[in-house]
């Protein structure tokens, strides 16, 4: 018989790792497949949004099935999930973003305030307006500071004059934090600003045509621990003012900027919860599993 080489060993290593890996995929397909309804209270005190069985399709795939859930006022609210789970196509339904995918189509109801956000005759130009969103990578206008806040207004006409539009530029820099670090320098490109710079831009021109909702896709990813701190606390003081969803990756986040907490599972919304439950108490077992870490 030829000698075990450590080679062997680690192949062998390997084998069973693969292996256990695969077992536990499959074990959590199953439980998903056996899925009944989602954990725990999908509907919020005091809803500024509610969606009701919305199923999420890209040409065959069903990549949201049959989501229940409420996005209540002056909340923040963070959808959790591995990747490729839908986190961020559930949140682009809320305003009606992924109508700019020719293969996605959108069932079920989402209303926002009431009145069903995908009625024909709905426009949805105000529509983005009032639920706004924040991307992943920063993504300022090739505009100065100055008119890349003054860009929704100018669009929604929002301001009489250049007085008041001095006025909403200055107060939303202000309430994004930015105003300090940018005041001297309103009309240099906002793409010469630093990554969380231009994340806290986003953000003010996002609030500068007063929205209801603010929708953020991970919005601190690209940044720095100080970036992702100072944007984590205007979340915070954000709330006070408006309703938001927020996708995020880290748990840590989840955790200390949101009071809700939605964990999303192969296209299904298997729990939701107030955020320190689900982290300290989950109901499921994929949600133990994930925040556990045993996989995602
Ligand atoms: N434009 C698209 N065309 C086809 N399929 C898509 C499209 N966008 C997403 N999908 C598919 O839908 C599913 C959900 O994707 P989604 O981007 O919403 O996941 P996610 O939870 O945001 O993942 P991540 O954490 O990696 O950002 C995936 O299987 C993905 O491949
Ligand atoms: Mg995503």
């Amino acid at each position: 018989m030829s000698e075990t080489t450590v080679d062997d060993l680690e192949t062998g290593a390997m084998t069973q790792t693969a292996a256990v890996l695969r077992d536990s995929a499959d074990d959590m397909q199953a439980q998903n497949d056996a899925f009944t309804g989602t954990v725990g209270e999908i509907k919020a005190a005091n809803p500024r949004m509610t969606c009701r069985n919305v199923n999420v399709y890209y040409d065959e795939k069903h990549a949201i099935q049959d989501v229940s859930l409420d996005v209540g006022k002056n909340e923040v609210i963070s959808m959790i999930g591995p990747s490729g789970c839908g986190k961020s196509t559930f949140l682009r339904c809320l305003n009606r973003m992924n109508d700019t995918i020719d293969i996605c189509r959108v069932t079920g109801e989402i209303k926002l305030d009431g009145q069903d956000i995908y009625d024909k005759r709905l426009d949805v130009v105000p529509l983005r307006a009032q639920v706004g969103m924040v991307f992943q990578k920063p993504n300022p206008f090739p505009k100065s500071i100055y008119d890349n806040i003054a860009y929704g207004p100018r669009i929604h006409g929002l301001a009489e004059d250049k007085d008041e539009m001095d006025e909403i530029v200055e107060s939303s820099l202000i309430r994004a934090g930015l105003w300090k670090e940018v005041r001297d320098r309103l009309d240099q490109p906002g793409t010469g600003l630093s990554g969380g710079q231009q994340q806290r831009l986003c953000i003010a021109r996002t609030i500068a045509v007063s929205p209801e909702v603010i929708l953020m896709d991970e919005p601190c990813s690209a940044l720095d621990p100080i970036a992702t701190a100072i944007i984590e606390e205007l979340i915070d003081e954000l709330r006070e003012n408006f309703t938001i969803a927020i996708v995020t990756h880290s748990m840590q986040q989840a955790a200390r900027v949101s009071q809700r907490t939605a964990y999303f599972h192969l296209g299904k919304l298997i729990e939701v919860g107030n955020t320190d439950d689900i982290f300290t108490n989950p109901s499921h077992k994929l949600t133990e599993d994930y925040i556990t870490g045993r996989f995602g």
